[in-house]
């Protein structure tokens, strides 16, 4: 297992870096191919862990992909396994998204049920309840999810209880191939859902309410091959801009779109931050400020995004005074919090609410990453911490951050991978 060494320059993070195509949203336009016969393009496609495990997936169900390590060609022609296994599916949650596609476009299929994540229990009821609004019979039995429909599915309506951009992208998925009209209410509205509609819309069918939580889907009895360009990945930008504000620097994020992380912006300048956007980029200059300490809340989309919780946490551990941090979508996700702890953090965590208190200067030392999101935290620490931090599983990291240590590397942080053997 590869772990990072990052050992502080004392100079903070400075430069533009290019943002790279969207994980979240590639995973669902992939899957999407599969409900037409034919070759689907999706171009910025980012090199991640995670989309050579999707293409995995649908290559065990008979597709090819084809193109280069940005480009892919999903070639469904030849798609007739009708099932993603335990194997794959417990590696990646995203895996799941091949239920809504396979069952309204052949009429089952048998997909395993995910499992827990990193953090805790993470349900899927919403996705089975959605599909069998739609008129799908599921049953679940020996972990896997097996999904009927007798001929095309009716289609119906239904109401997501909370907002869920994984079970939005299912049932809209299985809605665009059902008989009838679906409309999907309180659906997702985060930018991986549109960029998902836009796709379904290129491959021919009718979707009222782009960019609204109500999605009024015109079923059509085939679809075709579309095209995709994959939106920029509004939480890789929050990252780096993390990294800049972690480290008092100043770094333009290019090649992304900064009306996605708005929210993010809006706190580095709550916190003294000076932040310039323009139509494809953001900067944030967070040099010989005094920062101030701020309280956020992690929501759905436009809101703060839970994402983006763990690096802005680690941020906050820096800046004097208390900042809060309460996280509404997933109220178990802080396993970061004892590990930015070992760096010398103060934060304490009561139910879904990590108070920080803000230390003049964090200390470098092991520690483990959990998830994703909690690696990327760990290594802007360990960007500012005093001497080498060394961050373990960083597996974790290389599923959604691609080329990081050479991004990092051109805005000055040294963060270098130590493969097994060192
Ligand atoms: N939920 C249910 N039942 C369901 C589905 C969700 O109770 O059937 C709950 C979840 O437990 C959570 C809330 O609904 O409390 C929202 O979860 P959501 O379904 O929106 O999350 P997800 O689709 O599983 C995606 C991203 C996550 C991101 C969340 C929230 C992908 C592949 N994953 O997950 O991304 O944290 O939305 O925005 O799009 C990451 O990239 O690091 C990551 C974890």
């Amino acid at each position: 297992m590869d772990s990072f060494s990052i050992v502080p320059t004392g100079k903070p993070l400075s430069g533009e870096v290019e943002i790279s195509g969207a994980k979240n949203a590639v995973l669902a336009t992939m899957t999407a191919a599969m409900l037409a016969d034919g070759v689907t393009t999706i171009t910025n496609v980012p090199y991640l862990r995670d989309t050579k495990t999707m293409s995995n997936v649908l290559r065990v169900i008979g597709c090819r992909i084809d193109g280069g390590p940005h480009e892919f060609k999903v070639d469904t022609h030849g798609a007739n396994h009708l099932e993603a296994p335990y194997e794959l599916v417990s590696t990646m949650r995203a895996s799941f998204y091949v239920l809504g596609p396979l069952v309204s476009r052949f009429g089952r299929c048998r997909v395993s049920l995910p499992g827990g994540c990193a953090w805790g229990p993470r349900p899927v009821d919403l996705h089975l309840k959605g599909l069998e609004a739609l008129g799908a019979n599921i049953e679940v039995t020996h972990g896997y999810v097996e999904a009927t429909s007798n001929g095309r599915l009716p289609g119906g309506n239904f109401r997501f209880p909370i907002s869920s951009v994984g079970a939005t992208v299912n049932v809209l998925m299985a809605a665009t191939l059902a008989k009838g009209t679906s409309v999907l209410e309180n659906a997702a509205i985060e930018p991986e859902i549109d960029s998902l509609v836009d796709l379904l819309l290129s491959m021919g069918v009718k979707i009222e309410g782009r960019g609204t939580r109500s999605l009024v889907v015109h079923g059509v009895e085939e679809m075709h091959p579309g095209f995709s360009e994959t939106i920029p990945d509004r939480i890789e930008a929050g990252s780096f801009l993390c990294g800049a504000v972690i480290s008092r620097g100043k770094v333009k994020t290019t090649k992304c779109d900064p009306i996605h992380i708005k929210s993010l912006l809006d706190i580095f300048e709550e916190m003294g931050c000076i932040v310039h956007t323009g139509k494809d980029w953001a900067e944030v200059d967070a040099s010989s400020r005094d920062l101030k300490p701020v309280h956020v809340e992690a929501v759905p989309y436009p809101g703060f995004p839970t994402d983006l919780q763990a690096p802005l946490m680690a941020v906050l551990a820096t800046v004097p005074g208390e900042s809060k941090i309460r996280d509404t979508v997933y109220i178990d996700r802080f396993k970061h919090v004892a590990e930015l702890n070992r760096l010398g953090a103060n934060i304490s965590l009561e139910g879904n609410t990590a108070t920080i208190k803000g230390v003049e200067k964090l200390q470098g030392a092991p520690v483990m990453a959990s998830d994703l999101r909690a690696a990327a935290a760990l290594v802007i620490a360990g960007l500012v911490a005093d001497g080498e931090t060394r961050v373990s599983r960083i597996y974790h990291l290389d599923r959604g951050y691609e080329n990081f240590e050479a991004k990092m590397a051109k805005l000055g942080g040294m963060v270098v991978r130590l493969s097994d053997q060192s």
